[in-house]
């Protein structure tokens, strides 16, 4: 709260949402991976002592998805905007009501601002404020109706004639509300002529009809108005947001390589003179540091990057953390509960899950680490892999600092590898292996002499 206003707020989310085709709520579908309806929730909450949630469709879910972030209402039947702020009202406790639609997370928070700027100073003559914009496109926005510049009334698209449509001042449905004047002015709306709603907009010609005064208050960016109401504008608001975010993350030193290619999601962080190549995806709590490398097609959610990182192309990393110099990919599936040590490699084909990877450590082509545990400067061959699921349960592998593991080995969890061991290729290790010792379990090579020449005869005799 920056205010010395005393504000609640209403965040009206009862509507159907049928144009979203979706058994989801319209507002809990999610905008850069978060729910539409958090980001006004975010937004109000900065400004309001109690914030009010109404809940129709999905109620119940809608009201998990948000716990802990708002009150909620439920409208029993869907009557309009008037009839929503109506069934808050009785929990209302402050002189102010702030009333934002949930459906619009581009309402930022300067505009919002604005409105409390404006009442400030006009708190002894109006009774409300409310954004406004000029619309290149009004269609389906009440209109701003004024006589003699002064806001006279708000027409709905349904009600308005010719020439009120063509009025492009538009109304973003974002309002403050003095309290009092609207506990009496929800009492006075009667249903519309043409949808039988209860108009919330019907509260501005009341106001003018008390002698009180209606604020206009321009919002500070046009897209503000741009609502969800159906799957094309919900890509196009979050095409909005991620130019933005990918626009921020430039001005802070981030290189971003065919920009219009890459995803990164709001709560991400990114160090400076990184560099994010084409096709990137990068999402929920991931934070990347500085001089890092995210290949073209990676895919990171919620991992942890330290400096100088190279992630080669196409790697899928979730849930982990690799360290300073360390490098993954390309290929790479890195799974949860991974932790990749400083300098390490992991390369081509390998998938890593719950697993600790020491320092400098290789693995870089072809292998499955499960549950293990892996020292410093290990080197692992090609298609080594950790049978650690003997069908019932999972089992920890242990390999010691400094172990050489030979392509194609099989280590059977429970297993422990000692340090500086070196196990044969092609060893299938089943009981613990003491360190500095040599162990393989590769069945003896035999050699039958001229068998192959038969062999090769009857072969090309066969073309
Ligand atoms: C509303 C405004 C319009 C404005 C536009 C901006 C009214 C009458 N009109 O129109 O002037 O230009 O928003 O987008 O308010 N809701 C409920 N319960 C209801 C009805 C609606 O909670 O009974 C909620 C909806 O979920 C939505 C919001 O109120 O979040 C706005 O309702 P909607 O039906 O979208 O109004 P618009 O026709 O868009
Ligand atoms: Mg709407």
């Amino acid at each position: 709260m920056n205010s010395n206003m005393k504000v609640d707020a209403v965040v009206l989310a009862a509507g159907e949402g049928t144009r979203m085709v979706s058994s989801k709520p319209k507002v809990l579908h999610p905008i850069m991976g978060r729910p539409v309806i958090s980001y006004v929730l975010e937004t109000v909450a900065h400004f309001a002592n109690r914030v009010l949630v109404v809940v129709g469709k999905g109620a119940d879910e809608v009201t998990i998805a948000m716990e802990g972030k708002a009150l909620f209402i439920e409208q029993p039947r869907r009557m309009g905007t008037a009839d929503a702020v109506k069934c808050a009202l009785p929990q209302v406790e402050s002189p102010m009501v702030l009333v934002v639609a949930g459906d619009m997370p581009l309402v930022s928070r300067e505009s919002i601002q604005r409105l409390l700027s404006a009442m400030n100073l006009n708190r002894e003559e109006a009774a409300m404020a409310l954004l406004t914009i000029q619309a290149e496109n009004p269609q389906g926005y009440g209109r701003i109706v004024r006589e003699n510049n002064e806001v006279a009334a708000i027409v709905e698209e349904a009600e308005a004639d010719g020439s009120t449509r063509e009025i492009r001042e538009i109304n973003l449905g974002a309002y403050l509300f003095d309290a009092d004047f609207l506990r009496q002015a929800v009492e006075r709306i009667k249903p519309s002529r043409a949808k039988e709603e209860y108009y919330l907009t019907d509260t501005v010609a009341i106001a003018r009809e008390m002698g009180l005064g209606v604020l206009a208050v321009e919002a500070a960016e046009p897209v503000e108005g741009q609502g969800i109401n159906t799957r094309v504008d919900l890509a196009g608001v979050q095409e909005i947001m991620r130019q933005r975010v990918l626009e921020e993350l430039m001005l802070k030193g981030v290189t971003v390589l065919m920009p219009q290619t890459v995803y990164v999601e709001p709560d991400v962080e990114i160090g400076r003179d990184t560099t994010i190549c084409p096709g990137a995806f990068l999402e929920g709590e991931t934070r990347v540091g500085e001089e890092c490398t995210i290949g073209m097609g990676v895919h990171l959610k919620d991992v942890i990057l330290g400096d100088h990182v190279s992630i080669l192309d196409h790697t899928l990393l979730e849930g982990a953390e690799v360290e300073s110099h360390a490098q993954v990919g390309p290929f790479a599936r890195i799974r949860p509960g991974t932790q990749i040590g400083e300098k390490a490699k992991v390369g081509n084909f390998v998938e890593m899950k719950k697993t600790t990877f020491g320092r400098g450590s290789k693995a870089s082509h072809l292998s499955y680490i499960g549950d293990s545990i892996v020292g410093e400067e290990v080197n692992i061959g090609a298609g080594t892999i950790t049978c650690n699921y003997d069908g019932f349960s999972k089992h920890q592998t242990v390999i010691e600092r400094g172990v050489f593991i030979g392509s194609d080995t099989q280590l059977v969890a429970p297993v422990k590898i000692g340090a500086d061991a070196l196990v044969g290729a092609g060893s299938t290790i089943t009981k613990n292996v003491p360190p500095n010792s040599l162990t393989l379990t590769r069945a003896p090579q035999r050699v039958r002499e001229g068998k192959g020449m038969l062999f090769q005869a009857k072969r090309r005799g066969s073309k």
